[in-house]
């Protein structure tokens, strides 16, 4: 468990991204994307909250959003309580060492040409931390912090495994000590054996730079091993947000209800009771009325249909969009 107390770095509030549709004749806008709808957390230091979710239930969006990549269509984003949908360039350049990211692929977002000893260098090089010599001091320090050995800043990215190319991505992702990363699908490509090591090389390093973590997935035993917290993300809106504790024992809203279901079983004395989704995700251009899962919802009700649920607590620490759980 993480310090109730710690310090909030992350909040999230309102968050909307709508990517405009434009129609091929006279290109005017005829609709939009609703990615991300009204979507609201905190990461507090030393936290990792997981993301998960469906393909295309906006995942991807919300982490562009924090760090900043695409400028949301409302809400704010406040790092250490500034907001930074707000700030200017040259406050935004300090905000932004703050977060760093990882990808998926991290040979499409390492650049192939340069040495993975000039990749871990850049962003000191960018933010003028300290002379060639102090830097290159840092770089080999940065290597032995995840696993790799100093004479591989030497090699390029093709000459690395899968699994140490993301150990490069993490060093990189590190030079700037960053209180928070954006992690996204960071194992999802590797091998299932090489994925454990790179989740526990996450974990230590959180432990040791008390290090928060965004951590998207849509893999639930990668969620399960390393969130503190998980938020459930259903067509652009966060169904169900608590610890990971309790969501894995006791899921309230239908949807994570029917992703555990559908999920392997480490425990085979785990009962849970088998709950199959019909049809696939709808489309978030024209989303449904009423709550967003209704129309694969197995408990549908008429009020379902016409009114959105909010996202309000069952309990202590735990929150759940759907009109069918008592509130607390
Ligand atoms: N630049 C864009 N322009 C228009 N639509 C976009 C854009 N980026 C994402 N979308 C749409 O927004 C929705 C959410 O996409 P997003 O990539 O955030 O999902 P995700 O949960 O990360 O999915 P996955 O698990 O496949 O990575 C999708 O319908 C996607 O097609
Ligand atoms: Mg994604």
């Amino acid at each position: 468990m993480t310090d109730a107390d710690a310090r909030t770095i992350l909040e999230v509030s309102g968050l909307r991204k709508h990517f405009p549709i434009y129609g091929t004749l006279l290109k005017r806008k005829v609709g939009a994307v609703q990615a991300v709808d009204d979507v609201s957390f905190h990461i507090r230091q030393g936290e990792t909250l997981g993301l998960v979710g469906e393909s295309g239930s906006g995942k991807s969006t919300v982490g562009k959003l924090i760090l900043r990549l695409i400028d949301p269509t409302a809400g704010e984003i406040h790092i250490n309580g500034e907001d930074v949908t707000r700030a200017g360039s040259g406050r935004m350049r300090a905000l932004r060492r703050d977060i760093q990211m990882v990808f998926q692929d991290p040979y499409a977002s390492l650049n192939p040409r340069l040495s993975a000893g000039s990749i871990v260098a850049e962003p000191l090089h960018n933010y003028g931390e300290g002379s060639a010599s102090e830097i290159e001091d840092r770089v080999k320090r940065l290597f032995l912090k995840v696993g790799l050995r100093p004479e591989a800043m030497a090699k390029y990215p093709h000459e690395f495994s899968g699994g140490q190319r993301q150990r490069l991505g993490v060093a990189r992702a590190l030079a700037l000590e960053p209180e928070l990363i954006v992690a996204d699908e960071p194992v999802s490509a590797l091998d299932v054996s090489v994925q454990a090591q790179v989740l526990n090389l996450l974990m230590d390093l959180q432990q040791e730079f008390n290090l928060a973590y965004l951590f998207i997935s849509h893999d639930l035993a990668v969620v399960e091993h390393i969130s503190h917290r998980v938020a459930v993300m259903y067509l652009g809106k966060i169904v169900e947000l608590t610890d990971r504790e309790t969501l894995f024992r006791d899921p309230q809203h239908p949807y994570t209800r029917a992703l555990l279901s559908a999920a392997p079983v480490a425990d085979p004395q785990v009962k849970r009771d088998r709950m199959i989704l019909k049809g696939d995700i709808p489309s978030p251009i024209n989303p449904p009325s009423g709550c967003r899962f209704h129309t694969r919802c197995p408990f549908v009700e008429e009020l379902c249909r016409v009114e959105e649920p909010l996202l309000r607590d069952v309990a202590a620490e735990h929150s759940v969009a759907c009109h069918l759980t008592d509130s607390a």
